[in-house]
């Protein structure tokens, strides 16, 4: 009778509580997102997200569980427990955030275009991509794929399940442009001379935070205050110049 009836039970359950009884935070990414997330060539996942969750799990004291989860899936894998956590360059929006709730934003991006090549010169800023005469690429199920549909209604837009496979069409020219977050644009401009142009001036304001499942409040709190520690004690900065200050 005394356990049944013990203050614990009465308790929504915090993924607190599962990451602590497991010893491991599970977190889901999809690999693919220059420089927040990638695989490597022996199978390890890198990039400033990782660092972040890695770091994290040790302030935990408990162990980095990575769980590699398509884009379209990920909040469906968060709210049926497959991860306690998405670190994975997710902008707060509003429809997410009804599903899930946010920690504090950690980076702020916005979107841009790479564009052809041989467009250079025509197509000088994002607006002149509102045109029928071309066609688009982004993610599916990203607020790249969004703000292509908001902001070129009369371009053709062509959606991928990955990034690799939307940015390839603009390098192999079956595309004008692909709208997606600047410092993954910035990264393959500069990895891919010559294949892209990058009209760097963002369109759009995209905080990005860590979505946990909702009604989770110590969990929140847990990450909140982790995070203004990180920043003011130097850790933030010194994992942010390793992946974006080379
Ligand atoms: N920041 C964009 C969004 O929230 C794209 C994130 C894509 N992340 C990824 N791992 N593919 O929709």
């Amino acid at each position: 009778v005394g356990a049944l009836f013990s203050a614990h039970s009465y308790a929504a359950d915090s993924a607190i509580d599962n990451i602590l009884t497991s010893g491991e935070l599970k977190v889901c990414f999809e690999a693919g997102y220059i420089p927040f997330e990638m695989k490597t060539k022996d199978g390890r996942f890198i990039g400033f997200d990782i660092d972040l969750a890695k770091h994290m799990a040790r302030s935990m004291d408990v162990k980095f569980v990575p769980v590699n989860t398509a884009w379209d899936g990920i909040i469906p894998a968060l709210q049926t427990g497959k991860c306690d956590i998405i670190i994975g360059g997710m902008a707060i929006t509003p429809q997410r955030n009804l599903k899930v709730m946010f920690a504090d934003t950690y980076i702020e991006i916005g979107q841009t275009v790479l564009i052809k090549p041989d467009l250079q010169g025509k197509v000088t800023s994002y607006r002149d991509l509102n045109d029928e005469k071309y066609t688009l690429s982004s993610q599916i199920g990203t607020t790249g794929a969004q703000a292509a549909k908001k902001y070129f209604p009369k371009a053709t837009l062509n959606l991928f399940e990955t990034s690799a496979d939307a940015v390839l069409q603009v390098a192999n020219g079956k595309a004008d442009g692909f709208v997606y977050d600047l410092p993954y644009n910035a990264l393959y401009a500069s990895q891919h001379k010559g294949k892209v142009v990058h009209l760097d001036q963002s369109f759009t304001y995209e905080p990005l935070g860590w979505a946990i499942r909702q009604n989770d409040p110590n969990f929140l709190n847990f990450l909140n205050n982790y995070l203004v520690q990180i920043k003011k004690d130097g850790s933030y900065d010194r994992i942010y110049d390793k992946w974006f200050k080379s």
